[in-house]
């Protein structure tokens, strides 16, 4: 494997330059290769400017998940939370991801209740007591793309939706607790669907988690299930997102006729929360969240 220089940091993490790390990486990667695992690109192996620059717009972005939690009422009207969201961000040096990407319409996503992902705001959707609803926020600065959301209750919620909020973030948590490098991206996913199969819930197989960094999507795929694939190696420096979607009924999901909005099927709930992160040489360091 060539990509691996010898003045390198070794990937193994041992801290050690490549040609003095007696780790054996190289043959293990090979391996794996035989296997199936696909190797990243080197092209996914983000410099330390590159990490540092994301970690830039992660503040923003976390920032803004912080502050939007203050509009989180009934009588709000998305619209408003993405007026709030586009108007931080451009404060804050950003520009809004989602804005005009394959045409999406707004700055930000807020998806309530049954909708899974991709909700438009709009000022005639207002918040209502008991609603649950996730906030996506997307911020690149300097060219720079950091990617989370959050979940929010709307006054006082249902006990169930409360359980599947905090379930879903538990998910996130374990899928993340997996990342290091030589994991691959099917581990996470197996995490994650047995926590989630564990506690009563299906995963949602239509959407993931996506490598990020000077653009919105990029390599790796992260499914948050078992693919029954060997998936993607993980290497120090790779960058992507986890951001698993659980379903308290059934995982099918349907696209609504404005071609962005999913939601359940079934019409029950569904709740999702995202990070970004990136691999570190003993595990992963969270850019947004
Ligand atoms: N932020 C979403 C994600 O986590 C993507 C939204 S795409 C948009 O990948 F166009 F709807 F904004
Ligand atoms: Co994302
Ligand atoms: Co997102």
């Amino acid at each position: 494997m060539k990509w691996l220089e010898r003045n390198d940091k070794c990937w193994c993490g041992s801290g050690l330059k490549a040609k003095k790390c007696n780790c054996g990486i190289e043959t293990k990667l090979a391996q794996m290769a035989a296997k199936g695992y696909m190797i990243p690109d080197k092209s996914l192996l983000k410099s330390e400017e590159t990490i540092e620059g994301m970690r830039a717009s992660g503040k923003v972005t976390s920032m803004i998940l912080d502050e939007v939690a203050a509009l989180i009422k009934p009588d709000v009207s998305t619209e408003e939370i993405n007026t709030f969201v586009h108007n931080r961000t451009l404060e804050m040096g950003g520009v809004p991801a989602p804005l005009n990407y394959h045409g999406f319409p707004k700055s930000t996503c807020t998806s309530i209740n049954e909708v899974i992902c991709h909700g438009i705001p709009s000022p005639d959707r207002f918040l209502k007591e008991g609603d649950i609803i996730n906030v996506d926020v997307t911020t690149i600065l300097n060219g720079y793309y950091s990617d989370a959301s959050r979940m929010y209750f709307v006054g006082e919620v249902s006990e169930s939706a409360k359980r599947l909020v905090e379930k879903t973030k538990e998910c996130l948590e374990i899928g993340l607790s997996v990342v290091k490098p030589l994991a691959t991206t099917n581990e996470i996913g197996i995490a994650i669907e047995n926590y989630a199969l564990q506690n009563g819930y299906s995963v949602v197989e239509d959407f993931g988690g996506h490598g990020l960094g000077k653009v919105f999507h990029e390599d790796p795929f992260v499914f948050h299930f078992d693919t029954g694939e060997p998936g993607m190696i993980l290497l120090p420096g790779m960058t992507f997102t986890i951001e698993p979607m659980i379903n308290e009924g059934e995982f099918d999901c349907k696209v609504l006729s404005d071609n962005w909005t999913a939601v359940t099927l079934d019409g029950k709930l569904s709740a999702q929360w995202e990070y970004t992160l990136v691999v570190t040489a003993d595990g992963a360091e969270i850019i947004a969240k």
